[in-house]
C-alpha cells in the first residue's frame, strides 16, 4: 500500500494493506475508434474496488488519531463498494462492521459483507442515499461506540485520491494528460485525482460521467439507472468546488454495451460504471484533437453484477460480426 493515513505504522498492519493502491494503468486501444484511453485498473484492489483506498486511508487516520477503540463500530451508508472495502479492511484492524444500504443494491454485494463479517440493514432507495445518511446519524447520535466514516462528507476520501491514485497515475503516464473522466458516487475520486493531475497539467479537462438517467450536474432530476456505484440521487458534498469542463451523460444501455465490450475485446471483467466511464472517454476523445491522452478509472470488478442486468440473458445481446462502435447505439 502508497497510501498510509498520517502517522499510520505499515509495519504493524495485516498484510492486506500491501494489497491496496498502486494498481496499474492500462492503455486500451479502441480501434475501431482510433482512440487510445488510459484507464486505472481500480478493480485490482484486494475487495475488487476503488473504495479499498478510502476504507484503508480512512481507518488508518482514525486509528493514528486514537478515535477508534476496540468496542468501536464503524458505521457507514453505501451503494456497496464502501461496505464490502469497509468490511475487509475494519475486520482486518479487528472491528465491528455496521453497514446501511440501499435496497437496490446487488444482492452479491451483501453476500460479501456479510463473508467479511459485516452486519447489514437494508433501507428503501426511493430517497436516495439520503435515508441512510439520516439513519447513520441517528444511530450514532444513539451510540457512543459507533465511529462513522462519513464517505459523502469526509475530506479524507478525496485527499487520498490527490495524495495517491493522482501521483500514480502522473507516475505512470509520464508527459501531458488532457482529460480525467470519472463518474462520481462521492465525489472523492473526482475531486482528488483531479486535483492532483491539474496541479501538474493546468490544461486538464476535467469530465464528469453522469447516467443520463440521473444527470444531475446537468440540471436533470435522479431518476432510475443501471449503473450501480454512481450518482445516488444526491450532489455530494465532495463534487462542490470541484472545476468540472463538462458533465458526459451515458445511458444504461450504452454502459452495459461498453461493460461486455470491455469482457469481450480487451478480457477486463469489470462493472457497468467502468463502461459509462469508457464512454465517457472515447466522446470525450471525440471533442479535443487528435492523440489527446485520457485517463479514465476502472472502478470494480464485475463479479459482484452476476444478478443484474450486465450479465442477465434478454441483455447479453451483442451480436459478433457487428462493429463495436455500432453496438452502443
Ligand atoms: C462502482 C463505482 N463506481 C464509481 C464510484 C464513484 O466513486 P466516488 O465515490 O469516488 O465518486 C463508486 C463509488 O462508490 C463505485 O462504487
Amino acid at each position: 500500500m502508497n497510501s498510509p493515513a498520517p502517522s499510520a505504522s505499515a509495519t504493524r498492519l495485516p498484510p492486506l494493506f500491501g494489497l491496496i493502491g498502486n494498481t496499474p494503468l492500462v492503455a486500451l486501444p479502441f480501434r475501431a475508434e482510433g482512440v487510445t484511453i488510459h484507464a486505472k485498473a481500480e478493480f485490482m484492489n484486494p475487495s475488487g474496488s476503488i473504495k479499498d483506498r478510502l476504507a484503508a486511508y480512512v481507518l488508518l487516520d482514525a486509528r493514528a488519531r486514537g478515535l477508534l477503540r476496540p468496542d468501536s463500530i464503524i458505521l457507514e451508508c453505501t451503494s456497496g463498494n464502501t461496505g464490502i472495502a469497509l468490511a475487509m479492511v475494519g475486520t482486518a484492524l479487528g472491528h465491528q462492521v455496521r453497514i446501511l444500504m440501499s435496497d437496490t443494491a446487488s444482492v452479491e454485494r451483501r453476500h460479501l459483507m456479510r463473508h467479511f463479517g459485516a452486519e447489514l440493514q437494508l433501507f428503501k432507495a426511493d430517497r436516495g442515499y439520503l435515508t441512510g445518511i439520516e439513519m447513520s446519524e441517528a444511530m450514532a447520535a444513539a451510540d457512543p461506540r459507533i465511529f462513522l466514516t462519513c464517505q459523502f462528507a469526509n475530506p479524507l476520501n478525496a485527499q487520498d485520491h490527490a495524495e495517491n491514485t493522482g501521483p500514480e497515475i502522473l507516475r505512470q503516464l509520464p508527459g501531458p494528460i488532457d482529460a480525467f473522466v470519472s463518474g462520481y458516487g462521492t465525489g472523492g475520486t473526482l475531486n482528488g485525482t483531479s486535483r492532483a493531475l491539474r496541479a501538474a497539467h493546468p490544461g486538464l479537462r476535467v469530465v464528469a460521467m453522469e447516467p443520463a438517467e440521473a444527470a444531475m450536474l446537468s440540471g436533470e432530476s435522479p431518476c432510475c439507472h443501471s449503473i450501480e456505484g454512481v450518482a445516488g440521487g444526491y450532489m455530494p458534498p465532495l463534487l462542490q468546488g470541484v472545476n468540472i469542463d463538462w458533465p458526459e451523460k451515458v445511458s444504461s444501455p450504452d454502459a452495459l454495451a461498453m461493460t461486455r465490450r470491455l469482457a469481450r475485446e480487451f478480457g477486463l471483467l469489470v462493472g457497468t460504471s467502468s463502461g459509462a466511464n469508457l464512454v465517457a472517454a472515447l466522446r470525450t476523445a471525440h471533442k479535443l484533437p487528435p492523440g489527446a491522452r485520457i485517463v479514465t478509472v476502472l472502478c470494480d470488478r464485475a463479479e459482484r453484477y452476476y444478478s443484474t442486468k450486465l450479465f442477465s440473458e434478454s441483455s447479453m445481446g451483442v451480436p459478433s460480426g457487428i462493429p463495436p462502435d455500432d453496438r452502443l447505439k
